[in-house]
This record gives structure tokens, sequence and C-alpha cells, in this order.
């Protein structure tokens, strides 16, 4: 049972999947293998909002060559727990992606939808590479047609909150991840 957290309004919570340390720890490694992934070239570092914004920060903090940042905003859930399968672009990055490696960074892969959607939009603006770093990996469900070159953790089939990740926009302040389950 997970001590009491004034941060989940007295939600009851099973338990923690990542703690901060764990969490930490991950990001680090991460950080070391996308620095020795990419020699040479423009590296963009695209973040997926919302729930990408505070992997997203921490990883780039990891990441010990140039880099640029920019985001993407698309949107398929409202506020079920569900995916709705469909996914809406809401903002464009404003940098231009042509030439450079573009590593798009995603809190959780779910069914993959949002991932197939994006990578296909994200592909036609001729990148030098296009890769993917997800912290989490629902890997058994989901229907995503791409590689995820950098994964953090592989996810169980729950609906987990925390780390940037959201339900009905709540929650995404709390430091570590936790199933709702
Ligand atoms: C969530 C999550 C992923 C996507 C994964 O985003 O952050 O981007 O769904 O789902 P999928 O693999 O089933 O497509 P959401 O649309 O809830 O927006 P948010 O990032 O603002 O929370």
């Amino acid at each position: 049972m997970v001590k009491a957290d004034p941060r989940l309004d007295g939600r009851a919570v099973n338990r923690i999947l990542f703690d901060e340390a764990r969490i930490a720890a991950r990001v680090a490694e991460l950080g070391a293998e996308i620095t020795r992934a990419y020699p040479e070239g423009e590296l963009l570092v695209l973040g997926l909002l919302k729930g990408s914004f505070i992997f997203l920060s921490d990883l780039v903090r990891q990441i010990t060559r140039p880099l640029q940042v920019d985001f993407i905003v698309a949107s398929s859930y409202g506020d079920a727990t569900t995916s709705s399968g469909t996914v809406r672009l809401v903002y464009d990055p404003e940098t231009k992606l042509e030439g450079k490696h573009i590593l798009l960074v995603e809190d959780i892969v779910d069914t993959g939808r949002t991932l197939n959607r994006l990578m296909a939009l994200l592909a036609a603006r001729n990148p030098r590479s296009l890769e993917i770093c997800a912290l989490l990996d629902k890997k058994l469900k989901n229907e995503l047609k791409y590689p995820v070159k950098f994964t953090g953790f592989d996810c169980p089939n729950e609906f987990v909150v925390g780390y940037g990740l959201d339900h009905a926009e709540n929650f995404r302040h709390i430091p570590y991840i936790v199933s709702l389950q």
C-alpha cells in the first residue's frame, strides 16, 4: 500500500510502479545511450505534449551533446481511461525538421495509434533520421508499426499516472509513477 500522498487528493492507489530513484537512474542511462547513438549532425529532441514534459526536461539534461528542443501536440484521449483511437494535431513544431536527426519523445506507448500517425507525418518532413524514445511501453498491447529505439521501462497494461502522465489532467505532478487500478 502506498503511503498517503496529499497530491493524490484522497484517491486510493495500489502500488508505485516506478519510484523516483528508479526513474532517475533509467533516465540517466537513456541520456547516455542517446548521446552515444548520435555522433554527428543536428539533433532535435521533439517532445510530445503534454505527457512528456517532465520526462523530456529530465532527459535532455542527461544528453551530453548539442541539441535543440521543440514540441508537438496531439490528443488521443479525452477524460476517459481508454484510447478513443482519434488523434488530433493541435500544435506543429516551429523548427525546421529537414536534414536533422529527430528524436520523438513520448511518455507512454499505449495503443500505439498516436505514434503511428505522428511518425508518418514527421517522416514526410525529410528528417535525416527519425526515432522514438518512450519512457513507458505497453509492448504486449500496442499496434505500433515503428520500433521504439529508446525505451525506459516496459509497462504493465494498467492505467498509470504521475511523472507527466494524467487522469483527466490530474496527477501529472506526482514525481513517481503509480497504477490507478
Ligand atoms: C496519451 C499519452 C500518449 C498517448 C498514447 O496522450 O501521453 O501521447 O496518449 O496513447 P496511444 O498509444 O494509445 O495513442 P494524451 O492524448 O492523453 O495527451 P497528453 O499527453 O496531453 O496526456
